[in-house]
């Protein structure tokens, strides 16, 4: 009944074709004739700004609640793009529907990262293995390879192991980092526990979790600290904190340093991980509002509800409508939203982010030409070029790129052979990768394709973070990235706000009924996830 009432309600508002953006309306009687919903229809909506990881892993845990415990909120989520996402994508080389499609953002998650893997066990999407896909890594300083490892065996499991590594770094500098990140995990996995608790304030679960002193310090103060060889922590670390977070070790903190060397049995999903997302869309029932606009969220006085004043590109219609819950999944700072808060109620610092040139393209050949990089044309160059600032620390240059990456030959969905052969490559910058350059690397260069992203926020050390709750009933779920931010963390960020939310609002949960008896499931061993097992 609510529901078809709202849709008529909404239908009248559309016939009206209201045509510009009407002023927030206060009275009862001006929200009435203007064909806005009465309060007691929007007082179980939500509205989710963002539907990429964390928006559309929010809607799919309010769903919980309502599969659950029958808890009765209509949930809408908006996204200015018309796809479901957000920085997880991929693009069909030469726009030919029949290749195999590439990530162009967040590409691989692992294990330990068990809300994404058990939403592609149960969503029947298939992972691939992307340890696989690389053969040898080399690291470039921008002048010379200071060391290459890895071949055949998954690269980031070789890079503790390989002769040439003790050789060049001695055995206890792979082993103590290797020991310091298994131990992170081991704490990290804590969040899917059934007793897993909710988090308020961030810089105070960084104390529960016992990693202030990994916030509180540069990866490379708190390795050098623990007596790791200082050299290993310049090259090797640096390469994956520059491949993944576009960050050096001196200026990155040191859990996300961390976590940048956490990527063993790294997998992802072979149609693409934005299905992950879609999924949770597509089961959440929620209603989906692409290509639609959020500018404006205001408290409503008189109702004390929120008001989103929206614009959909598809019609070029303003819209406002009314919510008791807010969810913001997108970085703030980015969405251009006209916030208009209570006096009362903390402005959010700004958090800048790593502004990233993606350059994907085919080549006829395996590997990027030896003469870039001064070597002689017989030279054996690995298909992974990772790099470290350590050269430049010396007065050298910096390499002009973060990272290189051969991803294997272009492949037919069908899997049959195509006519020629090339690979795919991607290339991860700070500028942007010019045709010029792209031939001084490669030979028979094809499809080239460029995206920017603000990939990920800039990490320095931090005590303070940006507030999980912004006022009543309207959370953020992006206030994580600056502790950690990958895909994953965002679905255990939305799971945390969405559990505030329900609480506050409705005094339910995702695994708690609508009363205030506080059970605690049984464990179900080592397969239990809070949130889906519960
Ligand atoms: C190149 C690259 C590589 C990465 N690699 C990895 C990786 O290997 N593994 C990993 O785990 N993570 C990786 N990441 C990080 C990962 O992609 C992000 O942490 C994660 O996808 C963020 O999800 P989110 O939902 O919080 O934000 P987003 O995906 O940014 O979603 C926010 C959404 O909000 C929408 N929006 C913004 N403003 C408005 C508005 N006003 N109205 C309506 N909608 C709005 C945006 O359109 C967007 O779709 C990578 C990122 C990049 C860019
Ligand atoms: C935007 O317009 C399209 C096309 O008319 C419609 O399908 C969609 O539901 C609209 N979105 C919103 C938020 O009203
Ligand atoms: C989004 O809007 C553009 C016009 O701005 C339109 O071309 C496109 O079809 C729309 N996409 C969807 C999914 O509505
Ligand atoms: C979180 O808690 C810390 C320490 O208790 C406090 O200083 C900070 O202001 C709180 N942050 C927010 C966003 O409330
Ligand atoms: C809530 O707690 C009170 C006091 O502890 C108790 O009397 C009441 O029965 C509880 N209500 C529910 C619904 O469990």
């Amino acid at each position: 009944m609510r529901v078809a009432t709202f849709l008529l309600v909404a239908g009248l508002t559309n016939a009206f074709h209201l045509p510009s953006w009407i002023p927030f309306v206060h009275s009862q009687e001006a929200q009435q004739t203007l064909g806005l919903p009465p309060d007691d229809i929007a007082r179980n909506r939500i509205a989710i700004i963002g539907a990429g990881a964390g928006g559309s892993s929010a809607a799919f845990w309010i769903s919980k609640a309502k599969e659950r415990f029958g808890l009765d909120v209509e949930v809408d989520v908006y996204d200015k793009n018309d796809y479901i996402g957000g920085r997880s994508i991929t693009v069909q080389p030469y726009d030919d529907p029949e290749l195999v499609p590439k990530e162009l953002g967040g590409s691989i998650f692992v294990k330990s990262n068990k809300n994404l893997w058990r939403a592609t066990d149960e969503f029947g999407l298939e992972r691939t293995d992307f340890g696989d896909e690389a053969t040898a890594t080399g690291i470039w300083d921008g002048s010379q390879f200071i060391i290459t490892v890895g071949g055949g065996k998954h690269f980031y499991d070789s890079w503790f192991d390989s002769l040439k590594v003790v050789w060049r770094y001695g055995y206890r500098a792979p082993m103590k980092t290797k020991s310091i990140v298994d131990k992170m995990v081991k704490k990290f996995v804590e969040f899917y526990d059934p007793s897993a608790q909710t988090f308020p304030n961030i810089t105070e679960l960084t104390t529960r979790l016992g990693w202030s002193e990994f916030l509180a310090q540069t990866t490379s103060e708190y390795l050098d600290l623990q007596g790791i060889d200082h050299r290993w922590t310049r090259e090797m670390i640096e390469a994956a904190t520059r491949v993944n977070y576009g960050q050096n070790v001196d200026a990155l903190h040191a859990l996300e340093g961390l976590v940048s060397m956490a990527a063993t049995g790294a997998a992802a999903v072979k149609t693409g991980n934005f299905r992950i997302f879609e999924e949770f869309l597509h089961r959440s029932k929620a209603n989906v509002y692409l290509n639609t606009t959020v500018k404006g969220i205001k408290r409503d006085e008189k109702t004390s509800l929120w008001a989103l004043q929206t614009l959909n590109a598809s019609t070029v219609m303003e819209d406002t409508r009314y919510y008791r819950g807010v969810i913001l999944a997108a970085p703030v700072h980015q969405t251009s939203i006209d916030l208009k808060l209570p006096k009362d109620v903390p402005v959010i610092p700004a958090q800048p982010y790593v502004h990233l040139h993606v350059t994907l393209l085919t080549t006829t050949s395996p590997h990027a030409k030896p003469s870039y990089f001064g070597l002689a044309d017989d030279a054996v160059i690995p298909p992974w070029v990772l790099t470290t600032y350590e050269g430049a620390r010396f007065g050298g240059v910096e390499p002009e790129f973060n990272s290189l990456s051969v991803h294997g030959k272009l492949q037919r969905k069908d899997g049959k052979e195509r006519e020629k052969d090339e690979y795919v490559v991607k290339i991860f910058s700070k500028q942007r990768i010019s045709d010029e350059f792209l031939n001084k690397l490669f030979d028979g260069v094809g499809w080239v394709y460029r995206k920017e992203w603000d990939a990920y926020p800039v990490l320095p050390p931090t005590t303070t973070f940006p507030p999980v709750k912004i006022d009543t009933g309207f959370y953020y779920v992006n206030a994580f990235e600056p502790f950690i931010s990958t895909m994953e963390t965002e679905t255990i960020s939305s799971r945390n706000v969405v559990d505030l939310l329900l609480e506050e609002l409705f005094d339910s949960g995702i695994c708690k009924k609508a009363t205030n008896a506080t059970e605690v499931p049984e464990r179900r061993g080592e397969e239990f996830v809070y949130g889906w097992d519960c």
